[in-house]
């Protein structure tokens, strides 16, 4: 049975002391949840601290990109050895902003990706369509590129350890959400091309989650979904009551 993860990315918003106050409210939010694993993806500036915050709670700490290198001559970058010494557990990884903005590619997505696992933390790998490759009929196609792209030479037992998430790049931040049946089918054949790639017990147990747009009015319909496995979420992770009535969805599903 895979657990529910919910995710919130809080991307370029909240100062520390934003940052603070809000992981103290979804601390105490969440000391009663059991099933469903919570993760918190604050800006780098403020995670060290979140990290203090959150130790011994339940919840866990991830950051929304690194570089692919150990160390070096690489202005603005943060290594995975930075972001592993202050507690991060996961990191998000070729998110469709990074990929739109930010000359994210599927190679970088992969190189990512191993240093990640390499270090012992976890990839949340982002995967999506625009509207215009959705309507040109080619969701299949972009789907099947920018998975084999991220999963290029990671073993069976890391891509156990991996965390895929689906975000159609038309439902991110613009508050419409994909339909149901649309999450559904995109989040399943995702899960064949895991299935492909490392065989039907891989892809039974790794989580998919449904990112863009989700909202307490429609968490609970979409995780009741088969092949939705938790929420990657942004506009409605950076208030604690709308990030927790998401996380108490979960919990029910
Ligand atoms: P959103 O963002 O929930 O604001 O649409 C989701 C994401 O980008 O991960």
């Amino acid at each position: 049975m895979r657990s529910y993860i919910i995710a919130g990315n809080w991307k370029m918003n909240k100062t520390v002391a934003e940052s603070i106050a809000l992981a103290k409210e979804i601390v105490a939010k969440t000391k009663g949840i059991s099933k469903t694993e919570v993760v918190i993806a604050p800006t780098y500036l403020a995670a060290a601290k979140v990290a203090d915050i959150i130790k011994g709670s339940n919840v866990k700490l991830a950051v929304q990109d690194i570089h692919w290198k150990d160390q070096g001559a690489y202005t603005g970058k943060v290594s995975v050895d930075m972001v592993k010494e202050i507690g991060a557990e996961y990191v998000i990884i070729g998110h469709s902003e990074q990929r739109q903005y930010f000359h994210e590619t599927d190679e970088t997505v992969n190189l990512k990706a191993k240093k990640v696992l390499s270090a012992g933390l976890k990839p949340i790998i982002c995967v999506g369509e625009t509207l215009d490759e959705r309507k040109g009929g080619k969701l299949e196609s972009v789907l099947t590129a920018q998975v084999d792209g991220a999963y290029k030479d990671i073993s069976k037992e890391d891509a156990l350890k991996t965390v895929i998430a689906y975000e159609p790049v038309w439902a991110i931040g613009t508050g419409v959400v994909a339909t149901d049946e649309q999450a559904q089918e995109a989040q399943k054949y995702v899960r064949s091309l895991v299935a492909k790639l490392y065989g039907e017990s891989v892809a039974e147990a790794l989580r998919i989650q449904y990112g863009g747009s989700m909202k307490p009015d429609n968490a609970a319909g979409l995780l009741s979904q088969k092949d939705i496995d938790g929420g990657l979420i942004g506009g409605a992770a950076l208030k604690s009551d709308s990030f927790f009535s998401i996380i108490e969805a979960a919990e029910k599903s």
